[in-house]
């Protein structure tokens, strides 16, 4: 039987973290076997905001697609490609800005935020909505693009992305009304199950907070961060008993990272007072250094052959654009373009 084709893409921050492994990037190697994945960096979308610091972007870029396959996103079963290199999204953004009403745009509560948080990095309180560049406005309506492109039925997001999901199934509702066809799926989201990483301070994990430990970091570079690791801050000395429910950081990594019984035993000797936070941070960090020796290892052999990860993304860009040609041809009979 025919797999059906799921989409899913990260805009381009660079080298990924901790909490893009265990959110995102497990979920889509284990979906690879599914699903046919096309999965791609969206630098289209990052210039939406960083539009003025484009300096680092190419780099970034291939750092996102580097940790990928680092992770094991395989492209022998996925298409891995930058969004900007398939010029048929780009077709598809504009006939659906067309058809789609600015009111549907303007309550999207994700865009809201992303307004909000750039207001107030400009140091502007006000309530009104500010200046909001027409790139901006468009960014669920490339998302849309970029879903409807591949034909996409599943897509795997985060609970933020939804309100964006939602408007990609009304604008592919309304193109299938306006122009009297069945060509477009109303794609489906598929929630990850995400054991919300913090970071090392508690606060959500972040490149732009400082707080985050990346895939690619190195053994001393992670042991460093981990240390710096909030415990239980009730807990004055090593000897005293201490409480692994309270512990803000070190134990909700312990739980994620390390196995059942290595939990088990610390939160014994946690609570009997028989382990200082010093040395279970030390004992963390060589945990979190194990799980990620091997990806670290084949993401450094990928960073000695660079063109051979560019001939991947070459290959992937291509695959992605036929696939959306399929589709474009019939979208501009539809709106007889
Ligand atoms: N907006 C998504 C995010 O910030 C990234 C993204 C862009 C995306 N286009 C997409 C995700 C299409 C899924 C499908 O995480
Ligand atoms: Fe947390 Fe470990 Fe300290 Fe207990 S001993 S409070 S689990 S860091």
């Amino acid at each position: 039987m025919q797999k059906v084709n799921l989409v899913s893409g990260m805009r381009s921050t660079g080298k990924l973290h901790l909490g893009h492994y265990m959110g995102v990037l497990t979920n889509w190697v284990k979906l690879q076997d599914e699903f046919n994945c096309f999965y791609f960096v969206a630098d289209w979308h990052a210039l939406t905001t960083k539009y003025d610091k484009t300096e680092n972007l190419r780099q970034d870029k291939l750092d996102v697609v580097l940790d990928w396959l680092a992770c094991g996103i395989d492209p022998e079963k996925s298409t891995v490609y930058f969004q900007s290199k398939v010029l048929q999204i780009a077709e598809l953004h504009i006939l659906l800005s067309m058809i789609t009403p600015n009111n549907w745009i303007e309550r999207d509560p994700t865009l809201k935020d992303m307004v909000k948080i750039i207001k107030s990095k400009d140091g502007d309180t006000t309530e009104n909505i500010p200046q909001l560049n027409y790139g901006l406005l468009g960014y669920p309506i490339l998302m849309s693009a970029d879903i409807m492109a591949m034909n996409g039925a599943v897509v795997p997001v985060g609970v933020d992305q939804l309100a964006h999901l939602e408007i990609t199934r009304d604008i592919a509702r309304r193109f299938n009304n306006i122009y009297n066809t069945k060509l477009f799926n109303e794609p489906m989201p598929k929630l990850t199950q995400i054991p919300l990483l913090c970071g090392v301070d508690g606060q959500k994990m972040g490149k732009s907070f400082n707080n985050d430990i990346k895939i690619s970091d190195d053994e001393p570079t992670t042991s460093k961060k981990i240390m710096q690791c909030i415990t239980d801050r009730s807990r004055a000395r090593k000897d005293d008993p201490g409480h692994p429910d309270k512990c803000e950081v070190a134990f909700k990594y312990y739980q994620i990272f390390a196995d059942d019984e290595t939990v088990h035993q610390v939160e014994t000797e946690c609570k009997a007072g028989k382990r200082g936070c010093a040395d279970c941070k030390r004992q963390l960090g060589c945990i979190i250094n194990e799980k990620f020796a091997p990806i670290r290892e084949k993401r450094k052999e990928l960073e000695k052959d660079i063109d051979k990860v560019y001939d991947i993304v070459n290959h992937g860009n291509k695959k992605a654009a036929e696939e959306a040609e399929k589709i474009m041809k019939k979208v501009r009979d539809a709106v007889n373009i």
